[in-house]
């Protein structure tokens, strides 16, 4: 038996699961999000500790644990969390989705400068990642930054705190900003750029690596046993493409949750000169870009809400509605990839008194899946073609909106049989680091599979490629318009 352990922003989901990839019993614990100023999104690492234990324990209540051999962790990616010289938590993690950093953002973009922050890292900042916050700390909260002994994210605290092992991954690490991805190692550049020196980060290992045992005052509160191999894990993007199989050259999944996501794998490196996608390493040992659209199924949730009409109802009469001139730019809570853009705002276009309600809501999944094919757009620049593309995520339920997908991407979608992403990509790290499959690739060919595929229509995918023409003069438009 295995362990896969998800770190969300809201809960931590901990999941039992076979070497064959099935899910026998997972118990989730919410937690906390503290909010003191606008803008601001906290977290108490204590709180992630405590309830993954309280989890554990759950779980051996139903269960017993003593035979799991490997577990293993997908965790939010990007948040500060900082310790000092006697692993006291000096102040609340600061979270992936905290606004405060602009400042600091726009300092490392404009005055060290996009160019050389991608030479040093691969990436722009954007004010999610933790080397501006690390920097708003040293600004803001000097007498924090001074007691600083250790930064890590909020993965490897969990890791930290079960086994005594100062640790984190190639993938949870490309998110730093801190970190050279190309040659898997921090960048001492950026660590001269926020003033820490290299000894307050975690070792880097390769996702799959095996870090260290279960603490015995941890084992005797859980079941587990003393031989557990923890498996460090990685950041919930590059570990839930593992939960669908996303690996190798070319492997892609979309998620149309409450923002979008574009996953892509890539077997070697490649440089996106100007960052505008994020280009990490993968948990399979290799690279990725990624694409970010932040109000994807939120987008949906919006107009439904507004139309005073629930999704399943309004489904038929967006799949029977026509592709027309109905523009929708998906920027409700600004936009991150690739125009990078936090104020940029949404708008319809092409309105006539004939539009229906079908029509703006068709517009709305058009919209997200032209976001989406920006991204894509990016990709294939610099040399990243994918033939199919597996789709997850609650947006996927609706038929309609994955035919759309296939249209606009002019790309084979496919469903698979799992939807337990983050908490089976975690288990399956698990199992590599146990030696149950050779590697990632291995263990994802036999445990992930399609179930369906959905091709795209020629002539449909003629239509949106003109309608995407419309769509990039109106995010051009949108972008003027903030300037
Ligand atoms: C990735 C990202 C989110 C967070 C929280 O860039 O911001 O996936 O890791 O889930």
């Amino acid at each position: 038996m295995y362990i896969g352990v998800d770190l969300g922003t809201s809960s931590v989901k901990v999941s039992l699961v076979t070497a064959e990839g099935q899910i026998v019993a997972s118990n989730t614990q919410e937690y906390p999000l503290y909010s003191p100023h606008p803008g601001f999104s906290e977290q108490r690492p204590e709180d992630w500790l405590d309830k993954t234990l309280l989890a554990l324990k759950a779980l051996s209540e139903l269960t017993s644990l003593s035979d799991v051999r490997a577990m293993s962790f997908s965790g939010q990616m990007h948040g500060l969390v900082c310790l000092d010289e006697a692993d006291n938590v000096i102040r609340p993690a600061i979270l992936w989705n905290d606004q405060r950093t602009q400042k600091e953002t726009d300092y490392l973009n404009q005055v060290v400068g996009v160019k050389k922050l991608v030479e040093y890292t691969a990436n722009r900042a954007v004010t999610g990642f933790t080397a501006p916050k690390i920097l708003w700390v040293k600004n803001n909260e000097p007498q924090n930054f001074e007691r600083i002994a250790k930064i890590m994210l909020p993965k490897d605290y969990l890791a930290y705190m079960l086994t005594g092992t100062f640790a984190t991954d190639v993938s949870d690490a490309g998110g730093t900003l801190l970190f050279d991805v190309k040659n898997r190692a921090w960048s001492k550049q950026m660590l001269e750029i926020v003033g820490l020196p290299e000894s307050a980060l975690p070792k880097v290992y390769e996702s799959s690596c095996v870090i260290g045992t279960v603490k015995e005052k941890f084992c005797r509160l859980t079941g587990l046993n003393e031989n557990v191999k923890v498996v460090i894990g990685g950041g919930d993007q590059a570990v839930g493409a593992v939960g669908t199989g996303t690996v190798g050259e070319g492997g892609a999944s979309i998620s149309l949750g409450t923002s979008g996501v574009i996953f892509v794998a890539s077997e070697t490196f490649k440089e996106d000169k100007e960052g505008l996608l994020h280009n990490f390493c993968h948990a399979d040992g290799r690279y990725h870009f990624m694409g970010v659209t932040l109000s994807a199924a939120a987008s949906y949730g919006w107009i439904t809400d507004l139309l005073g009409v629930d999704v399943a109802s309004l489904e038929s009469e967006v799949a029977a509605a026509p592709i027309d001139d109905v523009v929708f730019t998906p920027y409700l809570t600004g936009e991150r990839s690739p125009i990078n853009a936090p104020t940029v705002k949404g708008s319809f276009y092409g309105l006539t008194a004939q539009t229906k309600r079908a029509n703006l809501a068709r517009a709305v999944m058009e919209g997200v899946a032209f976001s989406l094919k920006d991204c894509l757009s990016v990709m294939n620049s610099v040399g990243i073609k994918p033939k199919k593309a597996r789709v997850i995520g609650g947006g996927s339920r609706s038929k309609a909106w994955v035919q759309i997908l296939a249209d606009v991407l002019d790309l084979e979608i496919c469903k698979i049989n799992t939807s337990d992403g983050g908490a089976l990509g975690a288990a399956i790290l698990a199992m590599v680091g146990d030696g149950v499959y050779a590697c990632v690739d291995d263990a994802c060919k036999a445990i992930v599979k399609d179930v369906e595929s959905v091709l795209p229509d020629r002539e449909r995918a003629e239509k949106y490629r003109k309608k995407f023409e419309i769509y990039k003069k109106l995010q051009e438009f949108s972008l003027k318009l903030i300037k």
